[in-house]
């Protein structure tokens, strides 16, 4: 069917099934997405049998930059809805000999699969790809714009520990600058009425940061957390990404100045969340203890409620 609107001319275009950023998505659709995955938690992490709602469909993984917890996850989260998984990386494919993203994307739908899940450093690359092909396009994290299904488990991970998290206030520190996550985390925060503190070095902290999103929360920025960290509901620890910009270095004095250490974990509320998208870089932007702090380090649970978010973004994607 896909190949006939193609050779007959018609126009290929993004659809409501995909799933390409946190900006832009009806409060009421970020809202639904959150609370299936809640749902699908259980059958998420193994304790419930999952309905097989995918069953007999084919999704393809195409991560063309590296992921542990997001390529996984999806794999996982397919599997569980009963769907077959195909994975095709940079390395070990046509990519390497030139093949490009849109290319390979549109040679694989050929194969009849039924969406792709996608991971790129071009940023703006997940839309470039649904502009490209007929069925449904989730972004699995293109360059720095928006990881959109890290931002939902954030907010299941949050809403599990908080509750409503209208009027909570979330410190999202380190390299904002570079962070898909920060952006898609503080497009949903802001859409559900949280605050936000946007904190790190200047040249880690893009002007105009504190304008990115519009809803019932609020951004600031900060260069102090040690200003700002007595009175977080959460805090959310990023890691500088080095691999986004030639040149980009961790200063000596990172740790002192942005990173969580044990003696500023003590600052925290009392029943503060800690979190994480990972991968985390042990005594760099948060210590050890304060990553493995089992009873406010939400870090592992956040990956946990990663399973159960790409379940309900896929359900959303081919569920009909
Ligand atoms: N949080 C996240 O995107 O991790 P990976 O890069 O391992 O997928």
């Amino acid at each position: 069917m896909r190949l006939i609107q193609r050779t007959q001319g018609s126009e290929l275009s993004s659809t409501s099934r995909d799933f390409l950023a946190i900006e832009g998505l009806p409060l009421a659709e970020l809202r639904a997405i959150i609370d299936r995955a809640e749902r699908l938690l259980p059958a998420a992490v193994g304790e419930a049998a999952a309905e097989e709602r995918l069953r007999g469909r084919v999704i393809a993984n195409i991560f063309f930059e590296d992921s542990t917890r997001t390529r996984v996850s999806f794999e996982v989260a397919a599997k569980r809805l009963g769907a077959a998984v195909i994975y095709l990386g940079a390395s070990g494919s046509s990519a390497s000999k030139g093949e490009t993203l849109i290319d390979s994307a549109r040679n694989i739908e050929a194969m009849g699969v039924d969406a792709i899940v996608v991971r790129t450093s071009i940023s703006g690359g997940a839309a470039l790809v649904a502009q490209s092909v007929a069925c449904p396009v989730i972004n699995a994290g293109d360059g720095r714009h928006e990881h959109p299904t890290q931002a939902i488990l954030d907010m299941l991970a949050l809403k599990l520990r908080l509750g409503d998290l209208a009027g909570k206030r979330v410190a999202i520190v380190g390299d904002i600058a570079n962070s898909r996550v920060a952006r898609s985390s503080t497009h949903a925060l802001v859409a559900l009425g949280a605050h936000v503190v946007a904190v790190g070095p200047p040249s880690l902290l893009p002007a105009g940061f504190d304008q990115l999103a519009r809803g019932a929360g609020s951004i600031t920025v900060s260069h102090d957390l040690d200003s700002i960290i007595g009175e977080m509901d959460a805090i959310m620890m990023l890691r500088v990404q080095t691999e986004r910009a030639a040149g980009i270095g961790i200063a000596p004095d990172y740790r002192s100045s942005f990173g969580l250490t044990a003696a500023r974990r003590q600052r925290l509320r009392k029943g503060a969340a800690i979190l994480h998208p990972g991968p985390v870089n042990r005594g760099v932007e948060i210590d050890g203890a304060v990553a493995d702090d089992g009873l406010d380090s939400l870090i592992l649970a956040q990956v946990s409620c990663g399973v159960a978010a790409r379940m309900s973004v896929l359900l959303r994607a081919l569920d009909r």
